[in-house]
């Protein structure tokens, strides 16, 4: 439980981590975690949702993650997923894309 509460302590503390460590996946799921490509869009994408599928990526799911999951810790994930589940979801924005 403690290991957990300083996971969750150190999510809070590194608020702007998560958007730095986010720069390696715009390749992928596109600016701001918005895909313009097959991909998923992980804009909005809820904070749980995203703990899940980086836990079971981690277990060896998935083609690609499988081996990008890993080189996150649980603090860096938690970042990441604060900072993903904070942006507005797509479909609205997307109108506006030139
Ligand atoms: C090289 C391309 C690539 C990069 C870079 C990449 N991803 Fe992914 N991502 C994928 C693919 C492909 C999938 C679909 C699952 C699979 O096949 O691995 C996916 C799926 C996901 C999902 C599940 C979305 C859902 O709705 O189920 C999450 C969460 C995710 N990626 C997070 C990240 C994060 C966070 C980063 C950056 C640290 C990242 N990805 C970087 C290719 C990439």
């Amino acid at each position: 439980m403690a290991a957990l509460l300083s996971v969750f302590a150190s999510a809070v503390l590194a608020a702007g981590e998560g958007e730095a460590l986010a720069g390696a996946c715009t390749a992928c799921h596109g600016p701001e975690g918005r895909s313009v490509s097959g991909l998923p869009t992980l804009a909005g994408m809820d904070r749980r949702r995203f703990m899940d599928r980086m836990q079971a990526f981690r277990n060896g799911e998935g083609t690609i993650m499988n081996r990008i999951a890993p080189a996150y810790d649980e603090a860096q994930t938690a970042a990441l997923a604060d900072h993903f589940a904070a942006l507005d979801r797509v479909d609205d924005d997307r109108r506006h894309a030139p």
